[in-house]
């Protein structure tokens, strides 16, 4: 049981905002050991356990420092790197663990297919696998959602990115990442602490890299054989081949990054989107109702993302509720002050995007899912950060809010959905991302049916306030 100075008997100059427990614990709920912190310390606190020291920060004024201060504040999202030279060390070499003069050199090669100009060419191919995934479903018909974006996400991102339009491929190869990528949130304690001792863990997690770094390797050599494509993979090859100076080390790091980054987060992100939407008729109408104008004019078909004001409106609200990514680390490399903690070199400091998102004093009831909030708030982009901030922002957020912007509109114009209700709904961070824990099946519906709220349960009350109180719509309750 976790104990706070605030109710402990620490001496007065002892007094600072700290939680004494086990980082296991907190590692076991991420989520409600951050949300602990917040509401028993407010924006600045620690989690002490024995010697090791975690600081946590939340809202604009720490997350600008700590995002912005890159001398002090290091990004090492996978915290356990493997011995040098080993696969572990190649696959984590991505933007995420680097820093400095590197980092702003490997980000600038890195960044070239993601300006607007390249990946606008993506459009149709996103639009071709969703009408392909909408294929198979009827009204009437339960779907997990999770799942279905899941499977949407590893065909988009694995032919956007490497060119594939295999499934199967791009199946193996995302399950193989996505099962590195839970062994090192277990090793790393939810990459809060590297925890390197040579455990049976350990040893089996460096195993397991080598089999992911076989699948990329395979994965370079086709492309590296043909790299003519408009693919975020042939793109580096040939600027690879012209001198861009990235090693085939770096190649793998980077791609193996790529891919982790792209695939779950807006998997999540869309699950959550069609999730809210469901459990809130009202909205669900106004999404219709913008989607039928844009029919009627005939702009629908030409994909006029500007023109979709209230769809960008829920996507922000969607990604301020449920962020695709809820926390992330830094590591403190020299001596710092950061509010009332002077931090020594190595202390880990940890920012949420789900907490700031959720803060009070920013955001007039947070708990509650309303896009129209955002006819009237813009908040900095330290206080709304879904995509990060500062050098290390998402590179990919462009890519990834055009792809929610075609895929929203693609499916709720065909379906409608009604989640199927006593469903448990549970969520927490997994690998940092906020994640469904379980599964979200739908009922899908016609696009003229009504929409019907379902009684849920599980910890989604946590984060979303879905008491009938809050909703319009709420008549319309399915049981
Ligand atoms: C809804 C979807 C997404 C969310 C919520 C998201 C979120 C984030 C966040 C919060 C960061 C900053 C992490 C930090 O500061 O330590 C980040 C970085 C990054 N993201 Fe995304 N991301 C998404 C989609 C994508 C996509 C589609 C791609 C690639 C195609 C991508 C590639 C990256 C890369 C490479 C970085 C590291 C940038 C750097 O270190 O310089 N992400 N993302």
């Amino acid at each position: 049981m976790p104990v706070s100075n605030s109710a402990s008997t620490a001496s007065v100059a002892e007094r600072l905002p700290i939680t004494y427990g086990s980082l296991a614990q907190a590692v076991a709920d991420p989520l409600g050991a951050i949300r602990q912190q917040y509401e028993s310390h407010g924006p600045i606190s620690a989690w002490e356990d024995g010697g090791q020291r975690v600081v946590f920060v939340f809202g604009p004024e720490y997350n600008q420092r700590v995002l912005t201060d890159t001398e002090t504040f290091h990004s090492w999202f996978f915290p356990v790197r493997g011995p040098r030279g080993s696969a572990q060390r190649n696959l984590t070499s991505g933007l995420l663990n680097q820093n400095g003069a590197h980092h702003r050199e490997q980000r600038r090669i890195v960044m070239e297919p993601f300006q607007r100009r390249s990946f606008a060419a993506y459009g149709p191919r996103i639009v071709e696998m969703t009408e392909a995934m909408l294929h198979d479903w009827e009204p009437g018909q339960v779907r997990d959602l999770h799942a279905e974006m899941n499977r949407l996400l590893l065909r988009v991102t694995s032919s956007l990115l490497f060119g594939f339009d295999c499934p199967d491929l791009a199946f193996e190869l995302g399950e193989t990442i996505e099962r590195w990528g839970e062994m090192n949130h277990h090793m790393g304690l939810a990459a809060i602490i590297p925890h390197t001792s040579q455990s049976f863990d350990y040893d089996k997690l460096l195993t397991y890299a080598e089999h992911v770094e076989g699948k990329i390797k395979q994965m370079i050599q086709v492309r590296r054989a043909n790299p003519h494509g408009d693919d975020v993979l042939s793109i580096l090859l040939r600027s690879q081949a012209s001198g861009s100076g990235l090693s085939d080390e770096e190649l793998i790091g980077q791609t193996n990054l790529l891919f982790a980054a792209a695939h779950l987060t807006t998997a999540h992100s869309l699950t959550w989107t069609f999730f809210l939407l469901a459990q809130h008729p009202a909205e669900g109408d106004k999404l219709t109702q913008e989607l039928m104008e844009l029919e009627t004019s005939g702009e629908f078909e030409a994909f006029h993302l500007e023109k979709l004001a209230y769809t960008d409106r829920l996507l922000k609200e969607s990604l301020r509720i449920l962020p695709g990514s809820a926390y992330v680390q830094r590591l403190c490399v020299r001596p710092a002050q950061l509010g009332p903690f002077t931090l020594s070199r190595g202390t880990v400091v940890l920012f949420s995007q789900y907490m700031t998102h959720h803060m009070r004093e920013l955001y007039d009831e947070p708990e509650r899912f309303s896009p129209d909030r955002w006819l009237t708030i813009r908040p900095s982009p330290f206080a709304y950060l879904p995509f990060g901030a500062g050098p290390h922002n998402c590179l990919g957020g462009p890519l990834a809010t055009m792809l929610m912007k075609l895929v929203v509109p693609l499916v709720w114009r065909r379906f409608r959905m009604r989640v199927v209700p006593h469903s448990e709904i549970n969520a927490n961070a997994v690998a940092t991302m906020l994640a469904p824990l379980t599964p979200v099946r739908m009922q899908l519906l016609r696009a003229q049916e009504a929409l019907v709220r379902a009684e849920v349960t599980g910890n989604i009350h946590r984060y979303v306030d879905l008491s009938a109180s809050t909703l319009e719509g709420a008549s319309n309750l399915a049981t």
